[in-house]
């Protein structure tokens, strides 16, 4: 179960949110064995959750929400994976839709930014989704997100690990959640492309998220489908009861 924080909260909060995250977890006896947790803060506020992570040897791990494909230079604002992985930060976000919206990074981007992720040790965690107008253009939605999957997955070396995250823009921060059947058909059909890409036992293996305005009370029902490995929340990943409610969907009645 990821965080994915987006452009809030200062290096401070994010100590004040982690700390009481975790106790909420350990007084829930949250077994991170069986439902990894992951957040991804800002850059700003990495350190400050390493030193906490180390210091009071949490279990959860960490990210960055973007890296640059480049390794060092010239290249202001931008953070290298060696730079994140010296933070101990155990994945990277690539390709999140509001990157390749607003930073206008395109599918060749991404594809040089999983490649930056595994050089520098860190687990990409590739976001792939359609918008509305290319979901309601096509009988086939996946069409989109899958084309994404292939480009960004070329030329991944051998045992290389990664993460997709399937988050149909439309329902990213809108509070229009994917029915659980829908995110399930694409996510069915990224593992059907996993499959020819990476071979059956490693597809098996590669965890997909689901991401679109997850919530305690829909996020039972999306992990039931069997394509579906986890989610990737933004907007109830900064209340701690949501998402540690989100955490510990296991516990909902009915799964
Ligand atoms: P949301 O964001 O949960 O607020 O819809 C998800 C994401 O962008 O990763």
């Amino acid at each position: 179960m990821a965080g994915n924080w987006k452009m809030n909260m200062t290096h401070l909060q994010a100590i004040a949110f982690v700390q009481k995250l975790a106790w909420t977890l350990k007084d829930a006896d949250h077994d991170y064995e069986q439902v990894e947790v992951a957040v991804f803060p800002p850059f700003t506020a990495l350190r400050s959750v390493q030193t906490l992570v180390d210091t009071d040897k949490l279990k959860l791990v960490y990210g960055g929400q973007d890296l640059s494909q480049h390794d060092s230079g010239a290249y202001t604002g931008d953070i290298s994976g060696e730079f994140l992985a010296a933070l101990g930060a155990k994945y990277a976000l690539v390709g999140h839709s509001e990157r390749r919206t607003i930073h206008g990074e395109d599918d060749a981007v991404c594809q040089a930014k999983v490649q930056a992720a595994l050089k520098h040790g860190l687990v990409p965690v590739l976001c792939v989704g359609e918008t509305l107008e290319q979901r309601e253009a096509t009988d086939t939605p996946w069409d989109v997100p899958v084309a994404q999957l292939r480009a960004g997955l070329a030329e991944l070396p051998n045992g290389a690990e990664i993460v997709l995250a399937y988050e149909p823009v439309w329902a990213i921060g809108t509070g229009k959640v994917a029915t659980a059947e829908q995110a399930q058909e694409v996510c069915a059909a990224l593992r059907a492309a996993l499959v020819e890409e990476l071979g059956e036992e490693r597809a098996a293996a590669t965890r997909i998220l689901y991401g679109g305005s997850v919530k305690p009370d829909n996020v039972a029902s999306i992990m039931r489908e069997p394509d579906i490995d986890g989610a990737l929340v933004g907007g109830a990943s900064l209340k701690i009861d949501d998402f540690a409610s989100i955490v510990r969907y296991r516990n909902h009645v009915g799964i």
